[in-house]
């Protein structure tokens, strides 16, 4: 949630924080800032708006904002409504230092209120602001004790950031008043932020501009992401690879509360916490800028839903032997003792991501024949749960950035288990805090809700599946190969069902004026319609909920309002719960449903029960939740864009959810 970008260079800033935020608005988008310091003079020029990226980048052009230092901020609010004074950046009471924040500082009530007790001012609702208060309390008293030990004077304090002030860690001894004593004076921007970052709790990736210090920004993180670059024209920082991708592709990431400064000549120095310098390790990535553009489709997100064909080809591929007959899954470091002693599998995860595992544990279950248990992140974290060094814990995040997947893995790894992350991004936190990294093939995914990136992890969750039956010799090589073959199938049945989404649309457009749809299935067609319901409410704010097809009588049957004749959408693909499918079909038609039914081709008994039949073509039904799904996610694209909603980017959301 929120993307902040930092340049300084030889380009003009504006241009470049402006690109960078509207490739990392995904991450937030309820209101946008640049602060930029002027090229001639030391002070700095900002703009803020409430609302998107593309009205902020009009407010730039009139005001013309030069200069090649700058820090930029798209926004999800967490303090304060969405409006231009809680935008960011933030400054500080002499308006010389911008501070552009993504997370939450969690001890922000009580620095504040001493800030305020020292007299510093504020003008935002946000928890961001007393970053920018208390580096300038910092950056004065350290701009005091440089003076004075020069014996006063207008002196420039030189320290690196290991320098002086390292032992203050509060404010209340603070001596310079809100102002700036010392205003006049120049301090190590770094170390300021360095004391400061060990004043702070929360989760935070910070960039910090200084009107002083016109080539350098100082940037620092805690559990929220950060990516670095550097290239000809200068050095970047962003919270998301897009914004970097199109200048540079080698990357470096630093650890909680590490520090870096960026130079105008492209340089960036690594600090650790203690002030240490290092070098950081870097990374290759092999997205492109152009998978960060819509390459001709209307919205980001028909573009991944259109390539699902090609990212199910590519998660696929490489896993099956011919000749051995048997799948191979290099990344597991598990000898075989350690997977003969897992004797539970805990799958954690939030939103999509859970869905994807909920599919995983039917898959697991019944191929490898251990226990798999489900959670919820947000929930796994508050509990007490059962994990010691027989439990295998799977953790599933697109972004690998979702705080409470990443605290459940903390907590999993403290009680022994062998974590294992299903992400999407490279280098992203999970990845660093997992004991293994398996990756999807899914690339970039921009629009806000999920569609490619679920169905790449409910492959890897199927293979995973035969592969832990396979080495538990559960599974014959005879049977992998067959099952490995017909999920091979699976991309050219995905293009068949986006060749021709007309029925899509005409099942789409009889809902377009509903209060409340239902989704109903059996098996994984259940956990498909939980997918298929969350689409739907998070793009076009329809109210969807979904249901095991069998518990509809124990209560939600009776939402179905035979006036409004309620949408009920009914994963009835071919499955060994058909027939009680269509039982469940005909109750619903009894009370007045409007049944809209994703069905196998050529099943005619299923056209003279539903109102609408979108048919998809015949797969066993373990790989069904992978097409099944496609057309879900069409439904809700359809009705999303005719009730008028922007797809891409959906009220209140944000792509990765960074906080608690
Ligand atoms: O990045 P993650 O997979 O950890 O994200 C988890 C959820 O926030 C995410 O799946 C969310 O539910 C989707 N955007 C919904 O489409």
């Amino acid at each position: 949630m929120c993307g902040i970008v930092a340049f300084t260079g030889t380009n003009q800033a504006a241009a470049i924080l402006l690109a960078g935020l509207t490739r990392l608005e995904h991450r937030g988008y309820d209101s946008a800032g640049i602060a930029v310091i002027y090229p001639d003079r030391p002070e700095l020029q900002l703009t803020r708006q409430a609302g998107k990226v593309a009205k902020l980048a009009k407010a730039v052009v009139r005001e013309k904002i030069v200069g090649t230092c700058g820090i930029g901020h798209t926004r999800w609010a967490t303090h304060g409504v969405p409006s231009e004074a809680n935008a960011h950046p933030h400054r500080d009471c002499s308006g010389k230092i911008a501070v552009a924040h993504n997370g939450i500082i969690e001890n922000y009530a009580r620095l504040k209120d001493e800030l305020l007790r020292q007299g510093h001012q504020f003008s935002s609702q946000t928890d961001t602001e007393v970053v920018a208060h208390l580096v300038e309390h910092n950056y004065n008293k350290l701009a005091e004790a440089a003076a004075a030990a020069n014996g006063g004077g207008d002196d420039i304090a030189t320290g690196n950031a290991t320098g002086a002030g390292s032992n203050d860690t509060g404010t209340s001894n603070a001596n310079a008043n809100a102002t700036g004593a010392g205003s006049t004076a120049r301090a190590d921007l770094a170390e300021a932020v360095r004391i400061t970052v060990s004043q702070l709790s929360g989760s935070f990736a910070l960039a910090i501009l200084h009107a002083d210090h016109p080539d350098e920004i100082v940037v620092t993180r805690n559990d929220s992401p950060l990516v670095l670059g550097c290239f000809e024209g200068g050095a970047i920082a962003a919270s998301g690879l897009p914004a970097l991708l199109e200048y540079t592709r080698d990357i470096a990431y630093i650890e909680d509360r590490d520090l870096a400064v960026l130079h105008r000549d492209g340089q960036i120095d690594y600090y650790d916490p203690a002030g240490e310098p290092f070098t950081p390790s870097t990374y290759h990535v092999d997205w492109t800028l152009e998978q960060a553009e819509k390459g001709g489709y209307p919205d980001f997100m028909l573009k991944e839903i259109c390539e699902q064909p090609r990212v199910i080809r590519d998660t696929i591929a490489g896993r099956f032997d011919e000749a051995t007959r048997s799948l191979s899954f290099d990344e597991l470091p598990l000898t075989d003792e350690e997977l003969a002693n897992i004797d539970r599998i805990v799958i954690v995860a939030c939103g999509t991501s859970y869905h994807a595992g909920l599919i995983g544990k039917d898959l697991i279950e019944s191929w490898a024949r251990i226990p798999v248990e489900v959670e919820v992140a947000s929930e796994f974290r508050y509990r007490n749960p059962i994990i010691n060094s027989n439990t295998l814990v799977i953790a599933i995040s697109q972004s690998g950035e979702t705080a409470d997947t990443l605290e459940a893995v903390r907590q999993a790894r403290r009680a022994g288990a062998h974590v294992i992350a299903l992400t999407n991004v490279l280098g992203s936190q999970i990845t660093r805090e997992a004991q293994t990294v398996l990756y999807i093939k899914a690339n970039l995914e921009i629009a806000v809700a999920a569609t490619k990136s679920f169905l790449a992890q409910v492959a890897m969750l199927t293979l995973l599946g035969l592969y832990l039956a396979q080495e538990r010799s559960l599974l014959t090589g005879p049977q992998i190969q067959e099952l490995y073959g017909e999920m091979s199938k699976l991309p050219l049945q995905l293009e068949h069902i986006l060749a021709d989404t007309s029925a899509i649309e005409r099942a789409a457009d009889s809902c377009v004026a509903a209060q409340t749809a239902l989704f109903i299935g059996r098996g994984v067609g259940a956990t498909t319609c939980y997918e298929g319901a969350l689409k739907l409410k998070e793009i076009s704010y329809l109210h969807a909920e979904a249901f095991s097809a069998g518990e509809i009588k124990h209560g939600p049957i009776a939402l179905i309002d035979a006036e409004a004749a309620t949408p009920v959408i009914v994963v009835a693909t071919q499955s060994t719960t058909h027939d009680k499918t269509l039982a469940n079909i005909e109750e619903v038609k009894a009370r007045g449903a409007s049944v809209i039914a994703v069905a196998t081709e050529g099943d005619g008994r299923i056209a003279e029960l539903a109102d609408y039949v979108i048919y998809i073509p015949p797969i066993r039904e373990c790989f069904s939740p992978i097409t099944a799904s496609v057309p879900l996610q069409l439904f809700a694209r359809h009705i999303a864009l005719a009730r008028g909603c922007d797809v891409d980017q959906p009220r209140n959301l944000a792509k990765s959810v960074t906080v608690e």
